[in-house]
């Protein structure tokens, strides 16, 4: 447990990659924002919502 949070959002994994690696860095503590209803898989739909 320390006194940093890495808090992040990805949809393709590539925000995800940077979080971890800022985690692995700062030795902190991380945690994964998932939207309550999950967007598409289509771009065009979601850019939509
Ligand atoms: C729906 C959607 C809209 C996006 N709009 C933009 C944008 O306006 N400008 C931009 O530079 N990249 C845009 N992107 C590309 C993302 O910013 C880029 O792929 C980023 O690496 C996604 O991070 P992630 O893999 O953590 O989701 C968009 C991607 C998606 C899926």
């Amino acid at each position: 447990m320390t006194d940093t949070l890495v808090i992040y959002y990805s949809f393709t994994g590539n925000s995800k990659k940077v979080a971890e690696y800022v985690k692995d860095k700062l030795n902190a503590d991380i945690l994964e924002l998932e939207p309550k209803i999950p967007f598409s898989d289509d771009y065009d739909t979601v850019v939509e919502e």
